[in-house]
């Protein structure tokens, strides 16, 4: 059996970190919300407590049952976690009177204590706190203290409850990892056996025992996650898996016949189908973004239908949904969020398909997903891929969209990638990609007055895609790049460079 951690969620925005850090060390972990009773915890072998945007003296605060863990299982309690911990076990939480975001280091560490094993005085670590616990309960033994935090760590005598008011999973908090081991393996005692291998090999077994005989059906899309749950699939069933790789006509340049190839090269059983001409008709005359948007996902899924019923007795559905997909977050407003871009991905099939679903990578976060990748013998040129959206080159034209303008923006996207490429940029930047503007400027070629369309390059740094920062790609490559489009690109007369952030701006134009 698996040992495995549970990580309790109490809405911080660095849950799905703590979890992320966790699995580096090889140990295999779960987020569940405070108040789920969807799980076990009996299945866990030990327990950590989340940070909140909460205070634990306010009414809002979440008050979880711990009579299970506490002092039954390893627990460490971690910012709101440690606060929780101490406050309603008799200590005295109150806001904290100096500045206690960033930076600190610890002036006192108790050396003798387990968890600090490798860790001395002065270490870096990140405080993300208005309050702090100014009193701790009986029993409770303080073993470390920044210079403004006087209770930054502590113990329960008696027990291996364990907590603390930084942030150990942000990468800013120097000795986080070890902390982290320490607790996890010298103290908890917890199996270091969280590795792709046997990733593979427990998802292969898995698969075979849920699937059985059935055939599977799987929309590949070029992308990694696609790619990496076709494989597992595909070691596990073989020629069941049944794989549709649909051309929506958004494609980057060559990529419909170029990726296809590979994927047939791997011993897919994949199926091309070219259905360029049914997206764009359904988009003639539309411009709005998001109704764009939902007719190349209702298209998308018209002809997924089709081609899956021509599959005789189909019964699953593979997709390559991600834990951050999956992972339930805790609403700290009470209220959904706003849309700001409905991104649809393959997810979201409609029932009529009446498909049951699998999916194989759904407990797995991003980076692993290309280490699984990687040992099941992925090329690295595909595990590097940019992420790129599903409505692809759609929503990179701004306005409507036409044969003519996909051409144009595919021979500029190409230009730029194969740049970044040739000027070993592309794996130094996290996507990258060229936009169509929808308007004409006025310029000049030979003794010729031109008005022609002005295009727009992107390429940003980020780690999920939330927050994202423009690239300070040097000079020389864009003076090159952009000679290059105008030159060979008709239809082109003036490239630009987006210098947005994210927020406030977003990465695609729509
Ligand atoms: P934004 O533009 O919201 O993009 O900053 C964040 C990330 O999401 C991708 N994206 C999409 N992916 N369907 C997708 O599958 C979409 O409609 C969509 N819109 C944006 C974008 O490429 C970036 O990686």
């Amino acid at each position: 059996m698996q040992e495995k951690v549970l990580i309790l969620d109490f809405g911080s925005q660095f849950t799905q970190l703590i979890a992320r850090r966790v699995r580096e060390l090889n140990i295999y972990c779960e987020i569940h919300p405070y108040n789920s009773t969807k799980f076990d915890v009996s299945d866990f072998k030990a327990v950590i407590l989340s940070g909140s945007p909460h205070s634990v003296r306010s009414e809002l605060a979440p008050q979880p049952d711990l009579s299970q863990i506490k002092g039954k299982k390893p627990l460490l309690g971690v910012c709101y976690g440690a606060q929780y911990l101490a406050h309603f076990y008799g200590g005295k939480v109150g806001a904290s009177n100096t500045r206690e975001y960033g930076r600190a280091n610890l002036s006192y560490i108790d050396t003798s204590d387990a968890l600090f094993l490798n860790i001395s005085e002065g270490s870096q670590v990140w405080m993300s706190h208005s309050d702090t616990i100014i009193e701790l309960p009986k029993h409770y033994k303080k073993i470390a203290s920044t210079h403004d935090v006087e209770n930054a760590a502590y113990k329960i005598e008696g027990e291996q409850t364990y907590a603390i008011q930084f942030h150990p999973e942000v990468y800013h908090s120097n000795d986080g990892m070890q902390l982290l081991e320490n607790f996890l393996v010298n103290i908890a005692k917890v199996a270091q056996d969280w590795t792709p291998n046997c990733f593979v090999e427990t998802t292969v077994a898995q698969i075979q025992e849920k699937v059985g005989k059935d055939k599977v059906v799987l929309g590949l899309s070029g992308g990694v996650d696609s790619t990496v749950a076709a494989v597992l699939l595909d070691k596990a069933i073989g020629k069941n898996l049944y794989c549709i790789f649909v051309n929506n006509g958004l494609l980057r340049k060559n990529e419909y016949q170029s990726v296809l190839e590979q994927y047939k090269g791997m011993g897919l059983n994949v199926k091309g189908v070219d259905a360029s001409a049914r997206f764009l008709e359904a988009l003639q005359g539309e411009s709005d973004p998001e109704k764009k948007r939902k007719i190349i996902g209702r298209v998308f899924i018209e002809v997924f239908d089709d081609e899956s019923h021509l599959i005789k007795d189909v019964k699953w559905l593979a997709q390559g949904t991600i834990y951050p997909d999956v992972i339930e977050s805790v609403s700290v407003t009470g209220g959904p969020s706003a849309t700001i871009k409905s991104h649809h991905n393959v997810g979201g099939l409609p029932d009529f398909m009446k498909l049951k679903i699998v999916e194989p990578l759904r407990m797995i976060f991003k980076d692993e997903v290309r280490r699984v990748g990687k040992s099941l013998g992925i090329d690295a040129n595909l595990l590097g891929r940019h992420p790129f959206p599903g409505p692809g080159l759609g929503i990179r034209i701004l306005g409507d969209i036409t044969a003519e303008k996909v051409r144009i923006l595919q021979e500029v996207d190409a230009i730029f990638i194969q740049g970044l490429r040739d000027w070993k940029l592309y794996d130094k930047v996290w996507q990258a990609g060229a936009m169509l503007l929808p308007v004409n400027s006025v310029g000049v070629m030979g003794d010729e007055r031109t008005y022609e369309k002005v295009v727009a390059l992107r390429a940003v740094e980020s780690t999920d895609g939330m927050t994202a920062d423009w690239v300070d790609l040097p000079y020389k490559f864009l003076q090159e790049t952009s000679n290059k489009i105008i030159n060979n690109v008709k239809g082109v007369n003036r490239v630009v460079y987006d210098i947005s952030s994210k927020p406030p701006a977003t990465i695609e134009w729509e």
